[in-house]
């Protein structure tokens, strides 16, 4: 049986109740985190914590996302994840429990704060090889996708076409340019130069996606972050994701079209070599 945190306390998941008064659950309410953890040590963890205490700030919530740190190696331990190569520890925080009203309840409530940890599965080598495929969305979400929010409505019913079409993942694309995935970030490969859509309001501002960016930098190729028009995707030689459980997965098909030569590139194999050697040697630290 998992152990899960809710509102101070680790219990039994089947254990953990909130009520249907969750603001939450009522409005989504709230923001969420997806942290990763290797052989039992969190990896970009700060990085993870700052984004959810601006998105806090953000929905004007009042609680220090920062006082979570601790319980990602105690939910690690509690639930013996310590082994396991690879984990995601999921952080939930709502505004809380308030009769239904649109506006914040105006007397203060205390925040719902949830979280679990779980394993995620790397693919095999050969499965990874064989490369992956999307299809592209027209991108209706709210112009403050920057904010990690639990309203994850479009994302959802996008990522089921996708699953629909026999597809891995989702182009989401606004007024013809490639934005991010369902629950990654797309990076498209010219030569030696990365370029991935801007840190604007229209994408979530992804921690692998950053650590990706500065790794590349680190390896001698050049990044743009820019406009990206579909058509000049299209004709990329090399395209992949990077997310948290994503890490970097290439993709060879896009709507049916084949990317490059159909087959997964030597750049992204070059980052994403790169990327599994730095998170099998944390050695012991939490980074
Ligand atoms: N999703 N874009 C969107 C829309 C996302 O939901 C995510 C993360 C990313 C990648 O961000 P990061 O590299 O910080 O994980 C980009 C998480 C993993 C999820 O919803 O489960």
């Amino acid at each position: 049986m998992a152990v899960v945190y809710l509102n101070g306390e680790y219990l039994p998941s089947e254990e953990a109740k909130i009520s249907p008064d969750d603001r939450g659950f009522l409005f989504a309410d709230g923001i969420y985190e997806a942290t990763p953890a290797y052989g039992g040590k969190c990896f970009l963890l700060e990085r993870h914590l700052a984004r959810l205490a601006n998105g806090l700030k953000q929905l004007a919530i009042d609680f220090d996302g920062y006082s979570l740190r601790d319980m990602h190696p105690q939910l690690i331990e509690r639930n013996n994840l310590a082994s396991e190569t690879a984990i995601m520890v999921y952080i939930q925080v709502t505004r809380g429990v308030a009769p239904r009203g649109h506006a914040f309840p105006t007397t203060p409530i205390a925040p719902t704060v949830y979280m679990f940890a779980k394993p995620f599965s790397r693919p095999s080598t050969e499965r990874w090889e064989r490369g992956y495929s999307a299809i592209t969305v027209a991108d209706r979400r709210w112009a403050n996708v920057d904010i990690k929010t639990v309203s994850l409505l479009p994302n959802v019913l996008a990522q089921q076409r996708a699953v629909e079409a026999q597809c891995d993942d989702v182009v989401f694309l606004r007024d013809g340019m490639v934005m991010e995935g369902s629950h990654n970030n797309i990076f498209a490969v010219f030569g030696e130069t990365l370029v991935t859509a801007p840190a604007s309001n229209y994408i979530l501002h992804g921690i692998t996606r950053e650590y990706v960016i500065e790794m590349a930098e680190e390896l001698g190729l050049t990044v743009q972050e820019r406009a990206l028009p579909v058509e000049e995707f299209m004709r990329a030689d090399e395209v992949f994701y990077t997310g948290t459980t994503t890490e970097i997965r290439p993709t060879i098909v896009v709507d049916g079209h084949q990317i490059g030569d159909g087959k997964v590139g030597t750049i992204t194999r070059r980052l994403s070599t790169e990327f599994i050697t730095r998170t099998e040697n944390l050695r012991g630290k939490n980074i």
